[in-house]
């Protein structure tokens, strides 16, 4: 927070004819300026601006407001941001808040990916070390201004030049590990840089500080995947940032839209061909935190991913996201093969630009994939069209657009728009699965996953199902899962008679339970499904149960580290690498068991 005083003190001293005509053509008319209006398109000027006052309006449009105003509408600015601008300008000093106790925990490591940024573009300048990089760069068409820009770097062909350089300011190998630069390996007696011979892509966060880099080989040729990046550390959380917003965002706020797209290269060819409006979300699908961040620039978000299978669903996952966050998500589809950067290469920001005023809505997008599958054409395709519709009517949190996206879904498809909106409330029909769903308790966390609709196909039910029908698994699942593992009540309830009736289970009828586990009994063994490969499943089911606080844990730590003070990171990293180490453990365990570790656990693994 700027203190009002400074705030007030700035307006005065600047001259708001001086800050307006940095960017439109005042004339003098008396004691005012007239101009052109830069908020509408005008032939005669309509535009004050009355110096005496401080204000400018516009009769023709009705803009109006002081130089920050200005500055934010016309130039893109944040409010503290044009403060800022001009105290500077003006020689106003801005009083800093006394540095706040986090501020100093992530000190050491802010000094160090700062000086590896400086280190890293040194040695691009080099003229020896960096010719290999700058040649590199130059045949991708990125020249000295745009590298300057974006202050990209070069890494060295050698195993621990970073190190050694960090070393002599005094940097820790501890520090440098935890900011991601330097690796231990147990075959390796000393730690070593982790990006080496790569073209060096700095990751700022929005205010522009260094965080992480992003590394890609030079030569086709070269060992290693193409792009190598900053693990997460207590500066970088990858799934909050989008590369490349710090530079952008006054355009985007400028420009009311944003285009997303997939890496570093298409960023930097863009922005140099000032298609400003841009962030990478480098190569996945946007998380609920980027979509938060991005439409808090600007409501539209143009997303444009590969043209592939992957890259679409990346697209309709950042779609839904985007709608989350109650923005507005366009998808723009180049021709096959192309990426943005090849785009615009070829045909300047010019022709990327005509692809980006061919956007079309997210939902559109979808009609227009299924239509080419021929979808539409039969009952069964709808239905299954529909199943690719609805998490999108779902998603768009902004009623004005659900309420279009439903009305063109009835069109399209012929379906009643109530049975939609019943849809999307989640309700299938008054079936009692329905009522034994509802009482499930809401799964905690579940932040940036699909919580999943605990119903048919969740483990509780699952596990229920298999026992039901083989009672001779009653008792393995008695002395493997404690009835408080199951978070459905009406599931317990069904559990807790199963295991109590034991063997005697044969005469499930006759067990004494409640009227809705009764319910959910009658279900079950009403239940013609056909499994594959029963055995194990009920293992499958019975683990997953069973490590399910455990994988709790590990999405709340996930989301911990997200928010929590950088003084408490130290303590939480540690406990999600005992974590990861222990369900590592099982999971070699239940390899040797030859038990399929669940989906859930084994996305685990890989983080
Ligand atoms: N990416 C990554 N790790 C990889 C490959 C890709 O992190 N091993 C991410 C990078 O952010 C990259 C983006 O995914 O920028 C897109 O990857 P890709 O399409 O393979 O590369 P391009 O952006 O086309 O890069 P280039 O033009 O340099 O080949
Ligand atoms: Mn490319």
């Amino acid at each position: 927070m700027i203190p009002d005083t400074v705030v007030e003190e700035v307006r005065d001293r600047a001259d708001i004819v001086e800050v307006i005509g940095e960017h439109v053509q005042l004339k003098r008319a008396g004691k005012e300026f007239k101009a052109l209006c830069p908020f509408h398109a005008e032939k005669t000027p309509s535009f004050y601006v009355v110096p005496g006052k401080g204000f400018y309006k516009c009769f023709g449009c009705g803009e109006s407001g002081d130089v920050f105003s200005f500055l934010m509408k016309h130039v893109g600015l944040s409010f503290n941001e044009a403060v800022e601008k001009l105290a500077d300008r003006e020689g106003v000093e801005i009083p800093r808040d006394a540095p706040r106790p986090e501020d100093d925990a992530l000190r050491p490591y802010r000094e160090a990916v700062a000086f590896a940024a400086d280190f890293y573009r040194r040695q691009l300048l080099d003229p020896g070390t960096g010719e290999k990089a700058r040649r590199y760069l130059e045949q991708r068409g990125i020249d000295d201004a745009a590298a300057e820009r974006f202050l990209l770097g070069y890494a060295p062909d050698a195993w621990r030049s970073l190190r050694e350089a960090a070393h002599a300011h005094g940097m820790t190998d501890e520090v440098l590990e935890t900011a991601g630069l330097i690796k231990t390996s147990e075959k390796m007696a000393e730690p070593y840089d982790r990006l080496r011979d790569r073209l060096i892509f700095p990751i700022t966060d929005v205010r522009g500080r260094v965080i992480a880099f992003g590394g890609r080989v030079l030569a086709g040729d070269a060992t290693g995947p193409k792009y190598l990046n900053s693990p997460e550390t207590p500066l970088y959380h990858k799934g909050r940032e989008l590369y490349g917003l710090h530079w952008a965002k006054g355009a985007i706020r400028r420009e009311g839209s944003a285009l997303v797209v997939e890496g570093y290269m298409d960023y930097v060819s863009l922005a140099a061909r000032e298609v400003e409006n841009v962030v990478a979300a480098l190569g996945t699908a946007m998380t609920p935190e980027q979509a938060a961040l991005i439409t808090r620039y600007a409501p539209q978000v143009l997303l444009l991913y590969d043209s592939d299978a992957a890259g679409l669903r990346a697209t309709f996952k950042s779609g839904d996201e985007i709608l989350r966050a109650g923005g507005h998500p366009m998808v723009v589809t180049l021709p096959p093969g192309e990426d943005p950067d090849s785009v615009a290469r070829a045909g300047g920001a010019e022709v990327l630009r005509r692809h980006m005023d061919d956007a079309v809505d997210v939902l559109e997008r979808k009609f227009q994939i299924l239509d080419g599958r021929g979808y539409f054409e039969d009952v069964e395709g709808i239905r299954k069209a529909l199943d690719g519709l609805l998490p999108t009517l779902r998603a768009a949190k902004d009623p004005t657009l659900q309420d279009i996206y439903v009305d063109r879904v009835a069109k399209r498809t012929g379906v009643r728009r109530e049975t939609l909106e019943a849809e999307i409330r989640g309700a299938t029909d008054g079936s009692r699965r329905v009522a034994a769903q509802r009482v499930e308790r809401p799964q905690p966390s579940a932040r940036g996953g699909s919580p999943g609709r605990p119903g048919r196909d969740g483990p509780e039910h699952l596990l229920l199902l298999l026992m039901v029908r083989d009672t001779g698994r009653i008792r393995a699942a008695a002395d493997l899962v404690p009835a408080e593992e199951l978070r459905g009540v009406v599931n317990r309830e069904l559990y807790e008679a199963l295991v109590r009736g034991g063997e005697a289970a044969e005469e499930l009828s006759a067990l004494p339970m409640s009227a809705e586990a009764g319910v959910l009994l009658d279900e079950l063994r009403g239940d013609r499904t056909e499994l594959s490969d029963p055995d194990r499943m009920f293992w499958e089911q019975v683990e997953t149960i069973r490590l399910r606080p455990q994988l709790d844990r590990l999405d709340e730590l996930q989301a911990r580290l997200g928010d929590a003070d950088p003084s408490e990171h130290a303590a939480l990293f540690a406990e999600k690498a005992e974590l990861k180490r222990k369900l590592k453990e099982k999971a070699t365990e239940l390899g040797r068991l030859g038990a399929k570790v669940s989906n859930r656990y084994r996305r685990y693994l890989k983080r």
